[in-house]
């Protein structure tokens, strides 16, 4: 028993939005990736069983579902900004990440440029949407409301491109070698792992268990297992 307080006693309750993978994705009924593996090693540190909700990124990055005590923490691959933080606590950064240009092989898209006048897929809420609004002058981006859909959109050329974290776009096109990542765009992100504000106690554990996992080879083993190198 600890003390900290749970929406549900006995589990640690995630939120995230299907799918993301390698981070989050469904395989033979159960939610694996990254990011299920980094929140296990914090349910076990609290003795209990993680259990995950599929919900909107909206009211995940909003901070609305952990403030409704929808979940005890939101784990979706999500970049820390300062926006978000005004809205939910994150723990200390888990991951880096990079936005990613996604197109057919062949195209030549290599710049936001390049599509001016064209159709950019782009996800819902996400730093990718709010990049190629801030820096695609001129180009048509057109909203998704998951990742699947995004890439899909790309595959069956509904969009000439799509923008996403490189993570899940290197990973696509590894299954997918009809398209190809023709950019990576420097925005520097870092993922953290999102609590209601004021949740110290539980922000802290998170921590605690990353600083455990960094220095006793677990992250290491975790990163192995969905990244391979
Ligand atoms: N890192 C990006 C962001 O925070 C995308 C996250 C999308 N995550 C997801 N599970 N669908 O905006």
């Amino acid at each position: 028993g600890s003390e900290i307080s749970l929406v549900k006693s006995d589990k640690l309750t995630t939120c995230t939005h299907l799918p993301y993978e390698p981070f989050q994705v469904k395989k033979g009924g159960e939610v694996v990736g990254f990011d299920v593996d980094v929140v296990d090693l914090v349910a076990k540190k609290l003795d209990v069983k993680q259990e995950i909700v599929d919900t909107p990124f909206e009211g995940i990055q909003t901070g609305e579902d952990l403030n409704a005590g929808k979940c005890d923490v939101a784990a979706a691959g999500m970049t820390i900004t300062d926006v978000r933080d005004e809205n939910l606590d994150f723990s200390k950064p888990y991951f880096e990440a990079t936005q990613a240009l996604l197109t057919k092989k062949g195209k030549g898209y290599k710049t936001l440029a390049d599509l001016k006048g064209k159709k950019l897929g782009v996800q819902q809420g996400t730093t990718g949407a709010e990049y190629a609004k801030e820096q695609g002058k001129g180009v048509e981006t057109v909203q998704f409301e998951d990742l699947a859909l995004l890439l899909t959109a790309v595959k069956t050329g509904q969009v000439d491109a799509g923008i996403n974290d490189n993570g899940v776009l290197y990973d696509y096109v590894k299954g997918n070698p009809d398209t190809e990542v023709t950019a990576e765009f420097d925005t520097g992100e870092q993922y953290g792992i999102g609590v209601k504000t004021g949740n110290d106690a539980l922000r802290k554990e998170i921590d605690a268990a990353l600083d455990k996992a960094k220095s006793d080879g677990s992250y290491d083993r975790i990163y192995k297992k969905w990244f391979g190198k």
